[in-house]
Formats: C-alpha cells, structure tokens, sequence
C-alpha cells in the first residue's frame, strides 16, 4: 500500500474513533463533543498541510492555500463531517480527507496556483441534529437566514447558538459568503449504492442529483388509559400514523420514475405502554430524478394526511426542506471524465439518490462530484466500508481537476 493509501486510512481510523456510539457506527453530531474532536483534528491536519485555518458562523472549517493572483475567488474542495446516527465511517468525512490530500500534494509538489484553493468541511448535512440537512452549505450560500438559523433546536431544545457556544464556536462570525468569492466546487462521495461495485468501476462521474425534500409529519389525538378505553371511544394517533406511513410503499411505487418516500425518524407521546398516545412527529424523505414527481408526491402525502383528520385526530405537515435536482457542472464533468481516461481509472457517469452539498453549490458556482464504491451499497450503517485504493484514485483525479482549475482563467 502506498503511503498516500496510508495516510487517508490513517485519517478515516482517527475520524471514526470520535463517535458517540463506539462499536456502533459514526454517531456525529454538529457541536457534539464528537464534532469538537473530528474539528481539532481536522484543523491541526490543515495547518499541518500549511493552509489557513478559519471557521464561519456556522461552524463550517475552511483551510486555505493563496493563490498568486490576490482578492481572486476559491476553488473549495471538500464534503461534510456530521454523521447520522450509527452511520458509516466514509460518509461525508472521506471527501474532506480527499481534500485534505489534494491540498498536501500541491504543498508536496510545490504547486503555486493563481486561484486559491480552499479544503472545506461543512457541518448539519444530514439535519440529524437540527432537521432539514444541508445546513452548512446553504448557510455559506445565503439559504439560511440568520433568524431561521438562530430559531433551529435540536429534540433537547437546545439552539443551534448555545450548542456552537459549548464548544467554543462563535456564531457571530459570517455565515453567507459572496458566490464571487468560490469559483468551483469539488467533491467526493462515496456512492452509498450498489451500482458501481455491480459494474466493477472505480469511479462514478456524477452528472446530477436527485430532488429531496422532507415534511416532518405531526399527528395529534387523545392520550387514555390503555385498558378502559374502549376501542370505538378512541382518537388513537399511532393509530393513524401507522395507517398513513404503511401506504407509502405504494404511493411512491405509483409515482414512479425511481420516486422513494421514507418515514427515518418516529418519535410517540407520552410514550408509555399502558397509555394511548396523543401525539406523533415522523419524518416524511421524498426523492425522485424529476422535479414533476417530487411535487406530485408531496401533494398525494399530504392528501393522504389529510384524509385522516376527523374523529378527534388533528394533522398537521412542515416542510423542512426543498432542493430541486441538479445537475453539475458539463466542463468539470469533462476535465474529470478526461483525467479518469489519463490515469486508466474505469468510470461511468452516474446519477445521486442522495442529496450532498453539491446540490447547493450548483446554483452559485460551478461543481463537480465525483463517487467510489460502496462496499454492498450500504451506508447509513456501521457496515458502511470503502477501500483507500479507490479513495487514492480519487485523490489524483481531484488534484490534476484542481490544479486546472486553480491556473485557468
Ligand atoms: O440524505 C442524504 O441523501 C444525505 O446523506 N444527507
Ligand atoms: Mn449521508
Ligand atoms: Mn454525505
């Protein structure tokens, strides 16, 4: 194994030590202890590599490497470092190591850019601790309001200000960054399917990414005694919320075009066994390839929905976040099709099932996405596993795609 492969294991073993599920997966969330720990890391490796190191107002970290050419906008290359909870030890995390070693060859081989390169690592994309997801990347592009940021709470109700605070973050400092001051976006993913291992490729070209948006559902009746209430005296809202989640399958079938609806996160009150629950709050995750069959899913969810109102049930549907699908950048496409040709990498051009921080960017500047296998397509688990080879491959595609990048005008 080389020591580039060294080195990006060696980051992905320290990385997925900082979890709060030891043995169980990457559990990570934003501002947790686990966060603080992946940041200092992350922070001492930039300096390390000789980049300058700076946080947002989000928490977002950035490591920058000047470019000749002054007050010039940046390529970032990067992902994000939260996790879901008892997820992988790839997701998210590998693209900032991909960075992270892109920026250590242009110190290794001296390269001077004209533009400056930027490694990022962005905090909140999966939303599993304050909802919607993407949180770093559309802060940094303006897509979060200051208010609607400082109004995020976590199911502790603690705000996304006072969790930044525990951990020495400053949420004073600027969120939004000028789109003139980025001039590309990279970056890499592992693919969290199975298409690529099928198809014996090491890297996936991304061409587009799947529209998402996620309603958190909240279903109200009325609590009672789990042994004297009869049946046909109830507004039983797991009841109802059983009733409604258990046609999803269907709905999403009849949608058609790869739409898929999933319930992740269920949370029953007051939660006690002899007692009827009085209230629900799911998630509802609605993805398809065409925006058509997004809007038309959240339409028939929330007609379904509201056909279970009545009888002492209340409803009641947040959307907590809309992404339209995007497509990347045709130019970066090409130059990384082009550099896969040149190093003999295997490569097709893929489309995302999962939403990435990418999608945010594509709207402000120019992006490209490259994936590598996952191991049996899983992610979003402990099992989630991608090989440092393919992780190396993708170092050296991002390097010459960022170099280019970095010189042209
Ligand atoms: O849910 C997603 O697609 C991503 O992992 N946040
Ligand atoms: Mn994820
Ligand atoms: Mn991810």
């Amino acid at each position: 194994m080389n020591n580039l492969q060294q080195r990006i294991e060696g980051h992905l073993d320290t990385l997925s030590q900082f979890t709060a599920t030891p043995g169980k997966g990457t559990t990570r969330l934003s501002y947790s202890r686990e966060d603080l720990q992946a940041r200092q890391y992350i922070k001492e490796k930039m300096k390390e590599y000789g980049l300058q190191v700076e946080e947002d107002g989000l928490g977002n970290i950035f490591g920058k490497m000047e470019g000749q050419l002054k007050e010039a906008p940046s390529v970032l290359i990067g992902s994000h470092f939260d996790s879901v909870p008892n997820g992988g030890a790839f997701d998210g995390q590998a693209g900032v190591v991909v960075g992270l070693e892109v920026a250590g060859l242009f110190a290794k081989n001296k390269v001077q850019p004209n533009y400056p390169l930027e490694v990022i690592a962005m905090i909140e994309e999966e939303g599993a601790r304050f909802g919607g997801g993407l949180m770093g990347s559309r802060g940094i592009v303006g897509l979060l309001s200051e208010e609607a940021f400082k109004n995020l709470t976590d199911k502790d109700g603690i705000s996304t200000v006072e969790a930044m605070a525990e951990i020495g973050l400053d949420s004073s400092l600027p969120k939004k960054r000028d789109p003139k001051t980025i001039k590309a976006f990279l970056e890499m993913h592992i693919e969290q399917g199975p298409i690529l291992e099928e198809k014996g490729l090491s890297i996936g070209v991304v061409e587009a990414i799947v529209g998402l948006t996620e309603l958190e559902v909240t279903i109200e009746g009325q609590a009672g005694h789990a042994g004297t209430t009869p049946m046909d005296h109830r507004s039983d809202a797991l009841v109802a919320a059983a009733k409604i989640i258990a046609q999803f399958p269907e709905l999403a079938r009849g949608e058609g075009e790869g739409t898929v609806i999933t319930t992740g996160r269920l949370n029953v009150f007051p939660n006690g066994a002899n007692v009827i629950p009085d209230k629900v709050v799911f998630t509802v995750d609605i993805r398809s390839g065409k925006e058509e069959h997004v809007i038309s899913a959240v339409g028939k969810v929330k007609d379904l929905i509201a056909f279970y109102k009545g009888n002492g049930i209340k409803t009641s549907v947040e959307q907590q976040l809309y992404v339209q699908p995007k497509t990347m950048n045709q130019d970066i496409i090409s130059l990384l099709k082009e550099n896969c040709r040149q190093f003999g990498h295997s490569y097709c051009s893929i489309n995302s099932g999962a939403g990435h921080d990418a999608m945010v960017f594509s709207d402000y500047t120019d992006v490209g996405m490259l994936f590598i296998p996952s191991k049996a397509g899983l992610s979003h688990c402990p099992e989630e596993w991608s090989d440092s080879k393919d992780i190396a491959n993708a170092v050296q595609i991002l390097y010459e795609a960022a170099k280019k990048l970095t010189e042209a005008e």
